[in-house]
C-alpha cells in the first residue's frame, strides 16, 4: 500500500483510539527511537554495524578474546549517548505512561534516554550502559565514573577488564527483564513497536507473544519490517519523534 499523507493521518487517528481504548497498553522499542536523539541505530544504512562488524565487536567471545579492541567501540557509543538528550518520540511514550495509558516500556536500548525523557516503568531488555562489570568477580561500578583516559577500564578487585552491563550476542537476557517482558505481551491488549527492525530475538518474540495472546500490534518504523503484513495490525510509517507526539496530540483533542 503506498503511503500517502492523507492514510498516514488516518493511521494516527486510528492509534489514536486504540490507544484511548485499550486496558492495557506496551511498548516494544529499538534503537530507531533514539535515532533522532543523534545515536545512529545497528542495521539502517550508515548503522553502527556498517562501521562495526557485530562478529568482530558485539559477540561477548569478541570482548573475551580481544576486550581493547571492544572497547574502542564501546567508547564510541558512550560518547553518543554522552551527547544525546531524550526526543520528542520518549517524550512522548513518557506523556502516555503520565496519562494513565501506557503500562510499561520494553526497550533493546541501553542508552537510559526512556529514564531521562520521564518513562518510570522501563524494562531494559538487554541491560544499561549506566554500570561497568566484572567478568572476573562480579563487581560493579557506575559507568559516570569512567574516564576515557583509562580504556579499556580495569576491575579493582581482582583488576580483571570491566564491561558494560550490557547484552553481548551470545549473552542470555536478565532474566527478570526476560520474564517481566514476557508477562507484559501475555497480558497487554495492545504494543506499541517503535524503530526496531524485529530481527533480534528474543526481543523480536515479543510483538508474536502479544499477538498470539490477543493483542494488538501497531509498528511505527521508517520501513516496514518483517513483522508487517504478518504480526502487525499496521504500520505507521515515518520517525517516531513526528509520529508519537501526534498521537498524544489527537488522543488530547479527544479526550478534551
Ligand atoms: N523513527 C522510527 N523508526 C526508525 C527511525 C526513526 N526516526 N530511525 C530508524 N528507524 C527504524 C529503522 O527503519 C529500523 O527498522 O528503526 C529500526 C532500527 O533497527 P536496528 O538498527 O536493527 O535496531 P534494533 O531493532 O534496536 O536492533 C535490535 O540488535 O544489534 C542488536 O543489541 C542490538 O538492541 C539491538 C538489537
Amino acid at each position: 500500500m503506498k503511503i500517502t499523507q492523507g492514510n498516514k493521518e488516518a493511521l494516527i487517528k486510528r492509534a489514536a483510539t486504540d490507544i484511548a481504548d485499550s486496558r492495557k497498553t506496551i511498548a516494544l522499542t529499538g534503537a530507531g527511537i533514539s535515532v533522532e536523539s543523534g545515536i545512529p541505530d545497528f542495521r539502517s544504512a550508515g548503522g553502527l554495524w556498517d562501521k562495526y562488524d557485530p562478529e568482530e565487536y558485539a559477540h561477548i567471545s569478541a570482548f573475551r578474546s580481544n576486550p581493547a579492541k571492544v572497547w574502542n567501540m564501546i567508547k564510541d557509543m558512550m560518547e553518543l549517548v554522552l551527547g544525546a538528550e531524550p526526543n520528542p518520540a520518549h517524550i512522548a511514550l513518557a506523556e502516555l505512561e503520565r496519562m494513565g495509558l501506557l503500562n510499561s516500556v520494553i526497550t533493546q536500548n541501553v542508552d537510559g534516554l526512556h529514564q531521562r525523557g520521564g518513562s518510570r516503568e522501563v524494562i531494559e531488555f538487554h541491560g544499561s550502559n549506566q554500570w561497568l562489570v566484572c567478568l572476573g568477580c562480579g563487581y560493579r561500578q557506575e559507568s559516570a565514573s569512567l574516564s576515557f583516559e583509562d580504556i579499556p577500564p580495569r576491575c579493582p578487585q581482582c583488576s580483571s577488564i570491566l564491561k558494560p552491563d550490557v547484552v553481548f550476542f551470545g549473552e542470555p537476557i536478565p532474566p527478570e527483564a526476560q520474564n517481566r517482558s514476557f508477562e507484559e505481551a501475555r497480558t497487554c491488549d495492545l504494543v506499541l513497536v517503535v524503530g526496531t527492525s524485529a530481527v533480534v530475538y528474543p526481543a523480536a518474540g515479543i510483538p508474536p507473544l502479544a499477538k498470539q495472546s490477543g493483542a494488538k500490534v501497531v509498528e511505527i518504523n521508517m520501513e516496514p519490517t518483517p513483522l508487517t503484513g504478518f504480526v502487525s495490525d499496521y504500520l505507521i510509517q515515518g520517525s517516531a519523534g513526528a509520529i508519537l507526539p501526534q498521537i498524544v496530540e489527537e488522543i488530547r483533542r479527544h479526550a478534551a
